[in-house]
């Protein structure tokens, strides 16, 4: 059986390559549903149901034991939902995770009492990250900016604008003295360096590629019954909703490499 990681589009990919860096021989599935991508201004009924139709691949299709929801906005509408509802009817065995509560636990592990968080409008409005974090440590405070432009800045080769634009997103927040800044997108982990440069060396920037690979291990070392049943012959495939020329070359910026898509046929 196989590992899956979910992701909306084609940012999930540096969670995979992060995953792969992290624990090399998984036998690992990616989607990116890019023929709906982005989700981060669609309503919940629309992410929920692409999801789900996702889930339904990477389980039927690809013989996932575990799945990954790498993106966070399909985490904020369709995790809880996915864990109460669909696992117990369809796959009582299997697992779904999402990125919202580690990456908040690796937040308060690093003791900031004030986060400053940029993610997609959906994600934000949602309000997951708020929630969460009231059960973690409801002393921890939140302040929060969307960031619309940085998703298709990093799709488009938009290199030269992203410092200002990420500069006009995390501003109003250093404002606000965090002590802390959540990346809490799958794309904006390629920002990682130029937040850095913008907070200054002395406010940690949580990206979601340093905390997803170690958490997903310390998970599955928790649970050898799941890890037992994923393969490790260094098997992956990489599968979209769309397929164009354009996400090969994408690829070698986001992955590092040029990657031969399969298409995904996914009814939705
Ligand atoms: N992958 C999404 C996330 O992590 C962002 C891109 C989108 O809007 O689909 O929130």
């Amino acid at each position: 059986m196989r590992l899956g990681i979910f992701d909306s589009g084609m940012g999930g990919l540096l969670i995979a390559r992060s995953v792969l860096e992290q624990i090399p021989n998984i036998n690992m599935t990616y989607l990116g549903d890019t023929l709906h991508v982005p989700y981060g201004a669609r309503s919940t009924e629309a992410i929920y149901h692409y999801t789900e139709c996702a889930i339904d691949f990477l389980f039927s299709e690809q013989d996932c034991e575990l799945i990954v929801i790498a993106c966070n906005t399909a985490s904020a509408a369709a995790l809880r939902k996915i864990q109460q509802d669909y696992l117990p009817k369809k796959y009582p065995n299997r697992r779904v995770l999402g990125v919202v509560v580690p990456t908040l636990e690796a937040a308060a592990a690093a003791q900031i009492k004030k986060i400053g968080l940029i993610a997609t409008k959906y994600t934000l409005a949602s309000g997951i990250y708020q929630d969460e974090l009231f059960k973690i440590d409801p002393r921890i405070e939140l302040v929060t900016n969307a960031a619309p432009l940085l998703v298709p800045l990093i799709e488009n080769n938009g290199e030269p604008w992203l410092y200002d634009i990420l500069q006009t997103y995390i501003e109003p927040l250093r404002r606000q003295n965090i002590d802390g800044l959540i990346l809490g997108c799958t794309h904006y982990s390629y920002v990682r360096d130029l937040a850095q440069n913008i907070l200054g060396p002395n406010i940690p920037i949580l990206a979601q590629t340093e905390i997803i690979p170690a958490k997903l291990d310390l998970y599955l070392k928790r649970h050898p019954e799941i890890a037992d049943r994923i393969s490790r012959d260094g098997n992956r495939r990489f599968f979209l909703t769309e397929v164009t020329d354009s996400y090969a070359q994408m690829s070698e910026r986001i992955y590092g490499q040029a990657i031969d898509f399969q298409k995904a046929d996914i009814k939705t």
